[in-house]
């Protein structure tokens, strides 16, 4: 499917997808807001500008000029039941007519805990804040009062937000961060201490010897170990067999907290989570992206011994935590999903399992190297030799420049998608079939087109 506002001879004879507006504006917006937008995910990777985009229903987006995408970034994964969902919009605008905040306890809050826990079972306690990085800032917060200690233990390519002490070794170049087996703490941005540099340890993951290694030597000062249990931010990788149970023996042993952080994977990869799939339990979660479908709410689960340190010690709090439309267009994404005995997983489950099938195709029928990764919902591709990918130094070992020439030329026949290689698609229940099969169709024709310029 070409982008549809194109003139067709117009569309067909340009190289480059192409959006006058976007161009326009983004040299206007650069001059007025840092890097042009209030998130350097947003344009970071766009060449040479992004695309203003204005407005999206179910799986499909429109940008600035009006051309018409099927949308497989999905906000960087929140949308899971797609955008502007009639029943979602009609709750939250219930709830606009009723008042946007009131710094009062909401009952909608209550309804949303409930509903949470018929998610994810086995939670003593939920708390809700506004951002992953409010979630995970805090986890890591409790962990910390809770068990006495300071360092957080992390892992090299795993992104737990941008506050001080998640921005590190989100990027770790090895030949800077040194051995797979001790990476050095890298930090992702100017601006951070080194005394909060000091104060996390980094580790190789899907590695449990090398964790081993390092909670031998350093073990009796980390509070928490905290990680994706899906690697999602580094393209997509899966953990190998029972290395997340490794993980929660090895934190049992230490007496240091897991923090699983399921921003990308939870309400996502099953209802319940990762943990749910891979049957671990950790210590505390956290969760936000596909618990709103876009509207801004995150949460904090777990054991009360941790979460009910909240009020007794330590402090938590925020002016725009839980806002009764945040809570209400939540409450009304989870009643979709759980609908039918949570059908959306199973659906989602099909329309994953038949791109990720037909990535694959795509790759034998060219004759291509392509690694598809994928779990319920949630996908990675890339240009590599490699057969399997354990972590994050050989998740970087793909060609990106073939990748992004790929997306660019994709984006021209109506895929919108990331030029970073190592963003994952999140598909949604919006997808369909028909979606799936417009993305392989383009992704066979761009490889091929991107083939014909190279020879
Ligand atoms: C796993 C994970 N944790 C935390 C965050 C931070 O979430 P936010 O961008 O909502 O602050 C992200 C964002 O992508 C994430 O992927």
């Amino acid at each position: 499917m070409e982008s549809t506002n194109l003139n067709e001879s117009e569309s067909h004879s340009r190289k480059e997808w192409h959006s006058d507006k976007s161009e326009r504006l983004f040299e206007r917006q650069k001059k007025l807001i840092p890097s042009g937008s209030s998130s350097l995910m947003r344009t970071s990777s766009w060449e040479p500008y992004p695309l203003f985009i204005n407005r999206g229903k179910g799986s499909k987006i429109w940008d600035i000029d009006g051309n018409q995408y099927i949308d497989f970034l999905m906000a960087f994964g929140p949308l899971i039941n797609g955008h502007s969902h009639p029943k979602i919009n009609n709750a939250v605008k219930k709830q606009i007519r009723d008042g946007y905040l009131f710094g009062a306890p909401n009952e909608l809050e209550y309804k949303l805990a409930k509903m949470f826990m018929k998610f994810v079972p086995n939670q003593d306690r939920v708390i809700f804040s506004l951002s992953g990085s409010d979630a995970t800032f805090n986890a890591i917060r409790l962990a910390r009062a809770a068990t006495g200690k300071d360092v957080l233990l992390k892992f090299e390519g795993h992104y737990h937000g941008l506050h001080d002490y998640a921005a590190i070794s989100v990027e770790s170049p090895p030949v800077v961060s040194g051995l797979k087996r001790f990476p050095r703490p890298l930090a992702y941005t100017a601006g951070i201490p080194a005394e909060v540099m000091d104060t996390v340890v980094v580790a190789n993951w899907n590695d449990p010897e090398s964790l081993e290694r390092i909670l031998k030597i350093r073990g009796n000062e980390i509070a928490a170990i905290i990680m994706e249990p899906i690697m999602a931010n580094s393209s997509v990788v899966l953990p190998d067999d029972d290395y997340l149970k490794a993980v929660r023996e090895l934190a049992d042993e230490y007496n240091i907290v897991f923090i699983m952080d399921e921003v990308i994977t939870g309400f996502r990869v099953s209802e319940g989570g990762a943990q749910k799939l891979y049957n671990v339990k950790p210590d505390i979660s956290t969760w936000a992206k596909a618990l709103g479908n876009g509207l801004t709410i995150s949460a904090i689960s777990g054991k009360a011994e941790y979460l009910d340190l909240i009020g007794n010690g330590v402090a938590y709090g925020g002016t725009y935590f839980a806002s009764p439309i945040s809570l209400a267009g939540a409450l009304e994404n989870l009643r979709i999903l759980s609908a039918n005995d949570f059908e959306a997983y199973r659906h989602l489950k099909r329309i994953t399992r038949k791109l990720a099938k037909g990535i694959e195709e795509v790759g034998d029928e060219l004759n291509e190297d392509m690694l598809v990764n994928w779990e319920t919902g949630l996908l990675s591709f890339a240009f590599s030799e490699l057969r399997k990918v354990k972590n994050y130094r050989e998740s970087i070992q793909s060609d990106w420049e073939k990748y992004q020439a790929v997306q660019k030329i994709m984006l021209k026949k109506g895929i919108y998608l990331h030029p970073d290689a190592f963003e994952r698609i999140p598909l949604s229940t919006a997808h369909s079939e028909e979606d799936i099969e417009a993305f392989i169709n383009a992704l066979r024709d761009s490889v091929k087109e991107y083939k014909e310029t190279e020879e």
